[in-house]
């Protein structure tokens, strides 16, 4: 087995082992805290699998730099390999018992994406990447849609946490597509968004203000399925995630073209 090959193996295991953590906590007495807003919520499932992953990791490739959303990693200047996870996307869905939600590990090699892994434990989907080898959905090669109307789309999109008080709210946007698309859904979890997209269960995305940990996986397995990723101008995604917009590749100037007006 290559470097590369172990490492998806063990971000596939990380990942089903902090679903099923997920699944045995869903629809129980949960702690809920807040963060950065009132309507940024944590919760101890959050936190349990975030130390499953980063404690495992700390065993398994300890000289690995982690990024994890919820601050349990640690920077290694110089690493060749960095792990970017959120351990729970979609903690409001979560802790509102809203089955829409995922564990996403994404890893970097060298500084570029090399390896994505999103696990659904509801639906027991495992979207998975490795940079030029596709995508899979329980190891099923996936594809983007063919759709080229903008006006037979379904799209999905997300606002941050900051929407009460930032006037960059991305309502102008959602107001714009939802007059020109088939559908539109703000579904709660970014990282699934994007897996939708390289499903071809949604033939677009895009989302202000996210963050690495939500596209680090999510968009490696979009371009895997052939679809495009990009900031708001067009431009390969900075991958910090602040702009984000996925598509099945054909769409993507039409998007890019409403994101603008
Ligand atoms: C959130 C989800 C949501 C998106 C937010 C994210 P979290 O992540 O991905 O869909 O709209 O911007 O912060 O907080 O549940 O990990
Ligand atoms: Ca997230
Ligand atoms: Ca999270």
């Amino acid at each position: 087995m290559s470097e590369v090959e172990g490492v998806r193996a063990l971000a596939e295991q990380l990942a089903r082992a902090a679903g099923a953590v997920q699944r045995e906590r869903y629809e129980t007495e949960l702690v809920v805290r807040t963060k950065t807003a009132s309507i940024d919520l944590v919760t101890e499932v959050d936190h349990a699998c975030e130390a499953l992953i980063v404690g495992a990791l700390h065993r398994e490739r300890p000289r690995d730099a982690i990024l994890a959303e919820e601050g349990g990693g640690e920077d290694r200047p110089g690493a060749e390999w960095r792990w970017v996870i959120d351990p729970l996307d979609g903690t409001m869905n979560y802790a509102h018992g809203y089955p829409r939600f995922c564990v996403s590990i994404g890893v970097q090699r060298g500084g570029a994406p090399c390896v994505g892994v999103v696990y659904d434990p509801l639906l027991d989907e495992l979207f998975a990447a490795t940079r030029g080898g596709g995508s899979t959905c329980n190891g099923r090669p996936l594809r983007v849609s063919d759709e080229r109307e903008l006006g037979r789309a379904l799209l999905a999109t997300g606002f941050a946490y900051d929407v009460h008080r930032s006037h960059e709210d991305n309502l102008n946007h959602f107001a714009s597509f939802v007059k020109r698309v088939r559908g539109l859904r703000r579904d709660g979890s970014a990282a699934l968004d994007l897996c939708y997209v390289a499903a071809g269960r949604f033939d677009g995305f895009w989302e202000l203000k996210l963050h690495p940990w939500d596209v680090a996986a999510g968009n490696l397995i979009v371009e895997e399925a052939g679809g495009r990723t990009s900031d708001l101008s067009g431009r390969p995604p900075s991958g910090d995630g602040r702009e984000t917009v996925a598509s099945n590749g054909h769409l993507h100037e039409q998007m890019i073209a409403v994101l603008k007006s």
